[in-house]
């Protein structure tokens, strides 16, 4: 008797697009190192990886992968890679040292010099203005307001903002068309101001839920600043880690969890970027914290002025269950409103060196809301990637498959997404290089290049040669 071998199923290749954006992106205190070069000062990074115990192994980004000495290496890395388009950021302590004041020639002279490279090389620039490198002085300097300190929580920040965001207009405003203003203001209000686990550390939630709304003023007072100086046809945009949230169960309970972390995690950016309006419901939760009086009359129609596409970062979704905690939680939590009435639920299945799960269809489930709620508005991811535990072999080759499996399934879900409709114009790979991963200083790898970091030795991983093939031929095979 013959057996019939079941034959694997064989997808037909996918294809983007044309002119689909591919890139990686970075962020400057996660790769630059020199962090006492040519006027740069300390940000509320410098204070915080050096504050004991806030970062593992007590890393630093002093050093971190000398980008800042090597960036026309770096360049010719992505230029091997052939992507069209590399976002990066900049660093505002090395713009304006204190904050405020004068704009420092020799900080904008180094940004001046990687666009020129990548322009050389055939590469768009797509420069984000803050990757949550705030100057120590605006953290800490003279003229915070007693009551609620420096920092974020204090609305004279996003004037600063407003004013260096000028000072990177106009020296790159004729060379870089694609500007994004904030990277992920969730992370720099929530796990900076009230989970404390980010710069510049503290934990109170009050002072968060000011610092997310004066984030979004900066967002919205850097756009003017960048319209006031900028080609019609330049694109401004936002970034958002928006949280794919799932309910634990059908039940109304665990809904009304995820309504709440949607509320304080989702729309409290997208309802005031894309409508002018506060949610209702974020301000009834987190009543008992605020008043919301430090919202102006103004404000609202500020943070509303138009941008020309949204910037989505996704690595993994978040299952809610509602919160049947009687004490308080063990440590401070990044969800003002919410924490006390939802529990997270850790989903089953293969998770990366973050721990995070691997689950593409949290990106699908984004990007379908999105087109959904936002249907013309572009939409670019502006991160994906995962952390393994890599390692260059005797032969000096790193194999990472299970990075190679990931990306994979995670652009067949903007493929999928697309051909449903939603209107991704781009990718980019988190990340070029192995970095400063924040609080994980450099125990997590998410580079496509393996970065040595004793030797700041770059190799391509497997990675970096497949994604190079998906560019080539714009699709997955
Ligand atoms: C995002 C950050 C980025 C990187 C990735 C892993 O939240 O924007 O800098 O750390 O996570």
């Amino acid at each position: 008797m013959t057996t019939i071998e079941p034959r694997p199923a064989v997808a037909a290749p996918l294809r983007f697009p044309a002119g689909f954006r591919w890139g990686t992106a970075t962020a400057a205190y996660q790769i630059e190192g020199a962090a006492r070069a040519d006027g740069r000062t300390p940000s509320i990074w410098d204070t915080f990886s050096r504050t004991p115990g806030k970062v593992l192994n007590g890393d630093t980004g002093d050093t971190a992968a000398d980008h800042y000495h090597r960036m026309r290496e770096d360049v010719a890395l992505l230029k091997e890679l052939g992507v069209g388009d590399y976002r990066f950021s900049v660093a505002w302590p090395r713009v304006q040292p204190t904050g405020r004041g004068p704009a420092n020639q020799r900080g904008l002279d180094f940004y001046r010099r990687l666009v020129d490279e990548l322009l050389d090389a055939g590469i768009r620039p797509v420069v984000t203005l803050y990757h949550w490198d705030l100057p120590q002085e605006l953290e800490t300097g003279s003229d915070g307001d007693s009551a609620v300190g420096g920092g974020w929580p204090h609305r004279d920040t996003a004037e600063r903002f407003a004013d260096y965001t000028g000072y990177v207009a106009a020296a790159l405003g004729d060379r870089v068309a694609t500007w994004t203003t904030l990277n992920e203001p969730w992370c720099a209000a929530f796990l900076g101001y009230a989970a404390g686990v980010h710069a510049p550390g503290r934990t109170e939630p009050a002072a968060a839920l000011r610092a997310a709304h004066h984030l979004n003023l900066a967002h919205g007072r850097a756009t003017q600043a960048l319209r006031a100086v900028l080609p019609a046809s330049a694109e401004i945009s936002l970034t958002l880690n928006l949280h794919a949230l799932r309910p634990a169960s059908r039940s109304e309970a665990d809904r009304e969890a995820v309504r709440r972390l949607d509320a304080v995690g989702n729309r409290i950016f997208l309802d005031p970027v894309f409508h002018g309006r506060l949610p209702a419901d974020l301000v009834r939760d987190t009543a008992a914290l605020t008043d919301w009086s430090f919202v102006l009359d103004g404000d609202l129609e500020t943070i509303a002025t138009a941008v020309d596409s949204l910037g989505i970062n996704y690595y993994a979704p978040t299952v809610v269950a509602a919160g049947t905690r009687t004490a308080p939680p063990p440590s401070p939590s990044p969800w003002p409103g919410a924490a006390a009435h939802a529990e997270f639920r850790p989903p089953a299945g293969p998770r990366t060196a973050m721990g995070w799960p691997v689950d593409a269809d949290g990106l699908y489930e984004l990007l379908t809301r999105l087109r959904g709620e936002l249907p013309h508005v572009p939409l670019l991811v502006t991160e994906n990637g995962a952390a393994y535990h890599d390692y260059a072999d005797p032969e000096g080759h790193v194999h990472d498959p299970e990075r190679i499996a990931y990306l994979h399934g995670h652009l067949g879900a903007v493929a999928r997404a697309i051909a449903d409709g939603a209107a991704v114009r781009g990718y980019f790979l988190w990340s070029l290089l192995d970095n400063f991963e924040w609080a994980y200083g450099y125990s997590k790898r998410f580079g496509i290049v393996h970065v040595d970091f004793a030797s700041q030795r770059r190799t391509l991983k497997d990675s970096a040669r497949w994604y190079a093939g998906v560019v080539a031929r714009n699709g997955l095979a």
